[in-house]
């Protein structure tokens, strides 16, 4: 595996290469990221994982300062997953002077959900992934289902922008009881992570009432927000400060007109803070 931190070396060292796939990471490797880079093995012969924590991104820097950093451990990890090149750059090698340009992304992406609760967010994770294409072109880059809003935003992002490279989205790999595995987990005490889990088991919840109900007269949107705000209450009662369960059909990133057809499009997002960490996470229905 090489570890490389230059754009001339990058550079020379994809010549060589001929298929290439991208797998974009903030670091604090986990397992999540690790099935990206098995998901991108299958399909290249050189993956290229990159490490850099995009300040521009976050809207509270001390949440870019408290991000988990643990690049030794990252490396260990990307190398036994045969990793093949880690690129980590610096933020001056990213932005090598003040970057007044940014991609923007239709409103409908980015002013919902987490666009709500995270400023520019979309905007600014578009110009970074973009610069990845820039640097690296790669033929494919993997895009975990977690962050769903964000794949959904980047895959448009590509087709929008004939980057010629294609997205693959992988699945949300979870712990034992069913929290998504995310490096702001790290944050969580004890008897936070003990009661974690409870987001998503209020997304199961919410799926098996609409793998129940599909098919009945009731099943409109008044239904699926009865749904959304029975699960906001049941997360606030245990303790969160949920900010959105959103019920939307997945394919168009919108509120589905007409639930009983679109029932198999639907996906449910949520995010919830436990304490000082902020969480997210969501539920395909089919
Ligand atoms: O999902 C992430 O870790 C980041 O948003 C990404 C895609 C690496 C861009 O900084």
């Amino acid at each position: 595996m090489k570890v490389i931190d230059n754009i001339d070396v990058l550079k020379s060292e994809l010549e060589k290469r001929r298929r290439v796939a991208l797998v974009p990471t903030m670091g604090n490797i986990h397992e999540g990221h690790l099935s990206l880079v098995r998901q991108a093995k299958k399909y290249v012969d050189t993956v290229v994982c990159t490490v850099f924590v995009n300040k521009l991104q976050f809207n509270e820097r001390a949440d870019f300062l408290n991000y988990p950093r643990t690049i030794d451990d990252d490396l260990k990890k990307l190398e036994m997953n045969k990793t093949d090149i880690v690129f980590l750059p610096t933020g001056e090698l990213m932005y090598p002077c003040e970057q007044e340009y940014f991609i923007e992304v239709p409103e409908y992406i980015s002013k919902c959900l987490e666009g709500q609760f995270r400023g520019p967010f979309f905007s600014r994770v578009a110009t970074v992934v973009m610069k990845f294409f820039f640097l690296i072109k790669p033929d494919i880059a993997v895009f975990g289902k977690k962050d769903f809003q964000q794949a959904f935003m980047i895959k448009k992002l590509c087709i929008q922008f004939s980057t010629q490279c294609t997205i693959l989205l992988g699945e949300t790999i979870r712990d034992f009881d069913g929290l998504a595995l995310s490096s702001r987990n790290s944050h969580l005490s004890s008897s936070e992570r003990a009661k974690a889990n409870q987001m998503y088991r209020t997304l199961v919840n919410i799926k098996e009432k609409i793998l129940k109900n599909n098919e009945l007269e009731h099943f409109n949107l008044k239904f699926l927000s009865q749904l959304e705000d029975t699960g906001k209450d049941k997360l606030n009662n245990e303790g969160w400060e949920c900010e959105y369960i959103k019920v939307i059909n997945k394919d168009l990133f919108r509120e589905p007109i007409c639930p009983k057809t679109e029932w198999r499009q639907l996906i449910v997002l949520a995010a919830a803070r436990l304490g000082g960490t902020r969480l997210i996470d969501n539920i395909e229905i089919v």
